[in-house]
């Protein structure tokens, strides 16, 4: 059994906790919060959990040997040293650091300290992404992919009203690139490869950050376009455009439908795939078996494949921003 600890207690935690539980890998054993009301409140439904509002404490928590991460983007790297630092799998969500040394050193350190780091990149643990893996030919085949994920976001409302929410705030890493467009990303990434180039025009808010972008990852034969928003919705689909046809997912982000439009549209081919009710069972479940397998040759060769994916969407999501002119206060560091 996995004793696990959490930083941050929005809807997301809770969503992940869930999860964890569903799993039957996990078990909640101590909530950090700023404020212990906020703490004791997050875990009164778990049973036997520790509480604690300062990191210090919360670290030194002997039995807690995996800590979930889900704070501001921009926190993500300090916290996930010290708890690597106190001997802990770290869980970070999505995105998980800043900028490419920041991801380096976290990697560096888990690796000498022999615990694991994991990017909560749901999208890519579901059955769902793997089925159309399987399904995809050889690269040579591919002539291009149009990838969108767009949500209008209600914190959206309060940067209208003048304020900082920190999704929209380059002081906590925050923009639609990062937080909606890693998504898509991730699957071009782990179906295509690293891309030769990676460029992003971007449409900036109040806050400096990006609400509104186009992306391309440019391959060596074709290109993937990129399209992400959190100042409005897409209701596009996804589609991946193959030397024999066309395969269309209802969604990057978590795909219920995935068809195969042959190209004399004289056939189409639906894969078998299905959307789980909680989103982070599949990525839950996923971590725990590394964890509760730590020798186990095949599980440690995906994990290295994972940990290496995310180095190259951190490198590939830097890149972008770099290339709009999105400045993070990360980026000084
Ligand atoms: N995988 C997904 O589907 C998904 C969905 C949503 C978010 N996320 C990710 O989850 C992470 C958190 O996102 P969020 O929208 O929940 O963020 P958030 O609401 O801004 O903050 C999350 C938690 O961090 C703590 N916090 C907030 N502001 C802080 C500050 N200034 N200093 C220190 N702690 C602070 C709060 O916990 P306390 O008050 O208890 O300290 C809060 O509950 C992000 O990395 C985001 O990308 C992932």
């Amino acid at each position: 059994m996995i004793n696990l600890g959490i930083i941050g207690t929005n809807w997301i935690t809770d969503q992940f906790v869930q999860a964890a539980h569903q799993t039957g890998s996990y078990q909640l054993a101590a909530v950090y919060s700023r404020r212990l009301e906020t703490a004791q409140k997050f875990g009164e439904n778990y049973g036997d959990v520790e509480y604690a509002t300062d990191l210090v404490t919360f670290f030194a928590i002997q039995h807690v040997d995996t800590v979930y991460i889900a704070s501001p983007n921009s926190l993500h790297f300090e916290q996930a040293k010290q708890a690597i630092l106190a001997g802990k799998n770290i869980i970070v969500e999505k995105p998980a650091f800043s900028t490419p040394q920041e991801m380096d050193e976290i990697i560096e350190l888990a690796n000498q300290q022999r615990v694991f780091f994991f990017e909560a990149a749901r999208n890519i643990h579901e059955q769902a992404f793997k089925t159309i893996a399987d399904f995809l030919p050889l690269k040579d085949q591919t002539i291009g992919a149009d990838f969108s994920f767009m949500k209008y976001s209600s914190r959206y409302d309060q940067v209208l009203d003048g304020e900082e929410p920190n999704i929209f705030s380059p002081h906590f890493s925050g923009g639609a690139l990062v937080d909606l467009g890693v998504y898509p990303i991730y699957a071009a990434l782990a179906w295509f490869g690293m891309p030769n180039e990676s460029l992003y025009f971007a449409k900036k808010i109040q806050t400096d950050v990006d609400g509104i972008g186009t992306g391309i990852l440019r391959y060596e034969e074709f290109d993937v376009t990129i399209r992400t928003g959190k100042i409005s919705d897409s209701y596009q689909p996804a589609e991946i455009f193959l030397s024999n046809g066309t395969l269309v997912l209802d969604a990057i982000h978590s795909i219920d439908e995935a068809v195969f439009h042959d190209r004399d549209h004289q056939r189409k081919i639906k894969l078998s795939v299905q959307r789980v009710e909680n989103p982070m069972v599949e990525e839950a479940a996923a971590f725990a078996e590394v964890i509760l397998n730590p020798t186990d040759r095949t599980l440690g060769t995906n994990y290295e494949e994972w940990v290496e994916l995310a180095r190259n969407v951190n490198q590939v999501l830097y890149d972008m921003r770099k290339s709009a002119g999105i400045v993070f206060d990360a980026d000084e560091k």
